[in-house]
């Protein structure tokens, strides 16, 4: 299949885009920095922008399903959280129509939810009304935090613990369930080549339930031999200083982010829940991190490049092991887990 695949060059994208190409597919490589794909065997790099009325024109011609990941967690002066996430769904919805594209997999976010305090899941959530409201195949993921490399959380958690302290909202208890990038897409993929998942909002969370602390307990055991004192600080007051101030690296702390630690994700009466399979360990965040023998940090982006000629030759030759199994039951039969197919111990 030719699949198309927005928002190619993030993170998730980068993984997805590996793990389609090593299944035999082509994919079309959208997003709004696409350079790097151009070239590449079996796969097309098409400039798309999420925000404007022209910037989806035509791109998924020639495709036969969708993959939507493209997105922002933070807004800037030109991306709000509803143009380019509601918005953007919306268009690439008529751009499907357009096309003749029925099968469109989205990926939300846990949590997104009309009631929601953060703007970004009410915008997350507003895209998946729109895709609920069309007439496409649509599947609905919403993953938890997401790690692996190239992630966000724990490449900034690691960021922050250059301070001679940890800053933590709250108590710090408030629990994540974090989800191996690996889990994540291969969901995505079995959801593509699965009709049970058409239909199915999922909600993907990691094998653990930890508190916050606990995350950067593995992330200190990994960056640092020296444990920093943690200090509180009241939610409220985090919440004010995201208002006015950068205060953290990259964009760390935004209200969104403040969100994130401290608002559970509410029930999701509406969804499954598929739990996947590999646990958040230090030996796990080690590999990308700091690598035996690296005393240096791999910097983010080179945890996972953007694959050359050759790494893409190597996917197609060397193709890919059995897939984990993933059931689209109901939510009537309660959590249903990526079956053990060995993929964890696999990678
Ligand atoms: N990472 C997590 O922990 C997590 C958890 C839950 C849900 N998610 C969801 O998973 C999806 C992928 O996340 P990620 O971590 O891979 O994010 P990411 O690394 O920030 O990547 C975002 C992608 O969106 C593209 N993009 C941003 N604005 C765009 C625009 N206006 N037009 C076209 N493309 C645009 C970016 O490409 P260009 O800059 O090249 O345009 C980039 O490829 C997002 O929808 C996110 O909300 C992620």
């Amino acid at each position: 299949m030719r699949i198309a695949v927005t928002g190619a060059t993030g993170f998730l994208g980068r993984h997805l885009v590996r793990l389609l190409l090593s299944c035999g597919h082509e994919v079309c490589a959208l997003g709004r920095r696409v350079g790097d794909y151009n070239g590449l065997e079996r796969v097309s790099a098409i400039p798309m922008d999420l925000t404007s009325d022209t910037g989806s024109l035509g791109v998924f011609d020639g495709c036969d399903a969708v993959i939507h990941l493209a997105g922002i967690f933070a807004e800037g002066r030109r991306q709000r959280f509803d143009q380019v996430i509601r918005g953007g769904t919306k268009r690439l919805i008529a751009e499907a129509h357009r096309a003749g594209i029925s099968r469109f997999v989205y990926v939300s976010a846990r949590g997104a939810s009309a009631a929601a305090r953060s703007k970004f899941l009410r915008a997350k959530y507003g895209a998946e009304e729109a895709l609920r409201a069309s007439d496409l195949d649509w599947t609905i993921v919403r993953p938890s935090v997401i790690y692996g490399p190239g992630d966000h959380i724990v490449n900034r958690l690691a960021d922050l613990l250059r301070w001679p302290f940890v800053p933590l909202v709250g108590d710090g208890t408030t629990e994540v369930s974090p989800i191996h990038v690996d889990d994540v897409v291969h969901v995505l993929v079995a959801a593509l080549g699965q009709s049970s998942s058409i239909g199915k909002t999922v909600v993907l969370r990691g094998p653990e339930v930890m508190p916050f602390h606990s995350l950067v307990d593995v992330v200190e055991d990994v960056s640092t031999r020296m444990r920093r004192p943690r200090v509180h600080i009241h939610a409220g007051l985090v919440r004010l200083a995201a208002r006015f101030l950068a205060v953290c690296p990259g964009d760390l702390l935004t209200r969104e982010r403040v969100a994130l630690f401290t608002d559970p994700p509410g029930e999701e009466v509406d969804a499954i829940v598929l739990t996947g399979e590999i646990p958040l360990r230090a030996d796990v965040v080690r590999e990308y991190l700091h690598p035996a023998g690296t005393r240096r940090r791999i910097p983010r982006t080179e945890q996972v490049p953007i694959p050359n000629d050759e790494v893409v030759a190597a996917l197609i030759r060397n193709g890919h092991g059995p897939l984990p199994r993933v059931v689209f039951g109901s939510t009537e039969g309660g959590s249903i887990g990526i079956a053990n197919s060995g993929w964890a111990q696999a990678h």
